[in-house]
């Protein structure tokens, strides 16, 4: 018997079918056990955070803005009487995932469900690239996730049980132009979720990454792409977070929330890969700008 095994106070489920029937359960035994959530302050972290919440977990909280933290922590106590640790952190800097585990442990506080979700993107042409920014980008999605789930993991193996909810995209299923680092970033999440979902679902631990397509939060504005989620078919916190919950108890290897996206994720592993990241262009290819007339000629250049 594994892990959350132990915590559905049984057999945790194995198929669908017992998964449906087993999910109450596991949120059951999950009650009053404690959750670590990144990015909890705006966006899915903060619904994650809700969603947890009303299941009846205990939160740590985590992001740089300390009031917004707060403020959920308030409101989802005098709604749930969840009990939260609210740690401020900017989780790309070196050393931060480790300081905020220490002061967890200092609170004699054990980690049953980490929710690496704290992340953000960057949209743009190389010319106009800001090395640091892209640099903080990738300690924050791939260094500080990698960090925090290592050293969590030696604990959840010895218990026998916990879980771990990567936030993934769909953009980690092919590279993405205009946005290539962000694309290879998530697409590491996924591989990693994937490996160790494999190599410790005997072992009591269920990892499982969500691959989100397009959601409405402050992703885009963020990223440097104002008024892009406006223009485009979106899904909102509440449904991915559904989802991806969802999947965490049937202890998926990954899920893609939405019908259209999980067909994408299809469609470009049929396709060229020369084909599939020249359709990519057509998302973030920034605004043309009016080309120099040739000499002699009429055409525009793009
Ligand atoms: N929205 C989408 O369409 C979409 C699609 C696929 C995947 N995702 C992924 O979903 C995750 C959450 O993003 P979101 O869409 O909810 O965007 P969001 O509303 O901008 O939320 C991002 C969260 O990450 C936190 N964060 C950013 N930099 C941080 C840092 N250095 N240290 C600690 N926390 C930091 C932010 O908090 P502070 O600013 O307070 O630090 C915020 O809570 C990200 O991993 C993103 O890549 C989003």
């Amino acid at each position: 018997m594994d892990a959350l095994d132990s915590m559905a106070g049984g057999r945790f489920p194995t198929t669908h079918q017992d998964a449906r029937r087993g999910t109450n359960s596991v949120w059951k035994q999950l009650a009053n056990q404690w959750a670590l959530v990144t990015g909890a302050s705006s966006g899915l972290g903060e619904e994650f955070a809700r969603q947890l919440a009303s299941r009846g977990m205990h939160l740590i909280l985590v992001a740089r803005r300390l009031d917004l933290l707060e403020k959920l922590a308030a409101e989802l106590h005098l709604k749930h009487g969840t009990r939260c640790l609210v740690i401020q952190s900017d989780l790309s800097i070196p050393d931060e995932p480790n300081r905020v585990l220490r002061d967890i442990a200092a609170q004699g506080i054990v980690i049953e469900l980490l929710v690496n979700n704290a992340g953000f993107g960057i949209v743009g042409e190389i010319e106009n690239a800001d090395i640091d920014q892209i640099l903080m980008m990738i300690r924050l999605n791939v260094a500080a996730l990698t960090e925090l789930t290592y050293r969590i993991l030696p604990g959840m193996l010895e218990r026998g049980r916990g879980a771990i909810l990567n936030v993934s995209s769909l953009s980690a299923f092919q590279p993405v132009a205009f946005m290539g680092a962000y694309a290879a970033s998530k697409a590491f999440v996924l591989h990693l979720s994937e490996a160790l979902h494999c190599e410790l679902k005997d072992r009591g631990i269920t990892v499982t990454a969500v691959c989100a397509g397009v959601t409405r939060t402050h992703f885009f504005d963020t990223a440097g792409a104002p008024g892009w989620l406006q223009k485009h078919a979106s899904h909102s916190v509440e449904f991915v977070v559904k989802r991806a919950l969802k999947a965490l108890v049937r202890r998926q290897q990954y899920t893609v929330p939405g019908w259209r996206n999980y067909l994408l994720t299809l469609l470009v592993r049929i396709a060229s890969r020369a084909r599939v990241v020249k359709e990519s262009t057509r998302f973030f290819r920034p605004r043309s700008k009016k080309a120099p007339m040739p000499q002699g000629g009429s055409k525009a250049i793009e």
